[in-house]
């Protein structure tokens, strides 16, 4: 469990703060989104969830116990992320030099390492790939292969920031669907920033961030059900979606009721 206490954070430069009081409580296995405008702080939240941000006021605890500086990297240990652009996030020569990467700090045995390789490639559907160069494949090819080395590590919270945005829509659907079943099969926690609202339908919870506070947290329904409270904050809801909500909000209406509705 993750739990933020008046969270409060500014970059050195600036004079407003890029995280405003923000609290919050994440709890393990949960599948939490964050949305927000440009500049909303979501990926200043981020890097105070991979533990890389310094000097915060407020406190940050994961499993019951406060993020010091001096226990910060022990705790933040299990923790994953998949950025933005799917070229960034290569060091190896191969997709399996690549993934084996995150392990060799870990001084894990080589045959474990090899097994391993082939278990993650295998469940982000890639291991056809692995003696291929990361730099030939898709985007979406690409963030498999983010996700299978950010998961070699086993991690407890995989972090996924604006991870689709870069992609076709083919790519998008792939690596959401890829998550999903991360997701069930490993029971991780999800913590998934995005600017696509049609991408939170999983959810367990989903957080709306605006100038560096949390506006709103809810459920999925919660949060399609007030559009006006995303507009507040820079967001609109796609019109499938604001669509399927009315229609489910009310199964026998008229056309045209429906599309005064909307
Ligand atoms: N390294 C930095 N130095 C100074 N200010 C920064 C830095 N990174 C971000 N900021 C500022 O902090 C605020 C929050 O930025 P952040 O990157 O967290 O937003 P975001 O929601 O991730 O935006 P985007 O959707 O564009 O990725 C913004 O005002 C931004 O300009
Ligand atoms: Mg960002």
């Amino acid at each position: 469990m993750i739990v933020l206490n008046d969270v409060t954070y500014k970059y050195d430069d600036s004079r407003r703060a890029a995280l405003d009081n923000v609290s919050l409580r994440i709890e393990r296995g949960d599948w939490i989104s964050i949305v927000g405008a440009n500049g909303s702080g979501k990926s200043t939240l981020v890097k105070l969830l991979m533990g890389i941000l310094e000097t915060y006021e407020g406190d940050v605890s994961i499993n019951g116990i406060k993020v010091t500086e001096e226990n910060t990297r022990a705790l933040h240990k299990n923790f994953s992320i998949v950025l933005q652009n799917p070229d960034n996030q290569f060091v190896g020569a191969t997709v399996e030099d690549d993934v084996a990467f995150s392990l060799e700090n870990l001084e894990v045995p080589r045959e474990e390492m090899l097994e391993i390789v082939d278990t993650v490639l295998q469940e982000v559907g890639m291991l056809e790939y692995k003696k291929h160069e990361p730099s030939r494949l898709s985007g979406g090819q690409k963030q498999r292969i983010a996700i299978a080395s950010a998961l070699a590590t086993d991690p407890d919270v995989l972090i996924l920031d604006e991870a689709t945005s870069m992609l076709d829509p083919q790519g998008r659907r792939d690596v959401l669907k890829l998550v999903q079943a991360v997701h069930k099969k490993r029971k991780t926690t999800i913590i998934y920033v995005t600017h696509d609202l049609t991408e939170v339908f999983r959810s367990d919870a989903v957080i709306v961030m605006n100038q560096g506070q949390v506006r709103l947290k809810g459920s999925v329904d919660t949060i399609y059900s007030n559009p006006h409270i995303l507009e507040e904050n820079n967001l609109v809801l796609p019109f499938e979606i604001k669509i399927s909500t009315a229609l489910l909000n009310q199964s026998i209406m008229s056309y045209a009721k429906l599309v005064r509705k909307l």
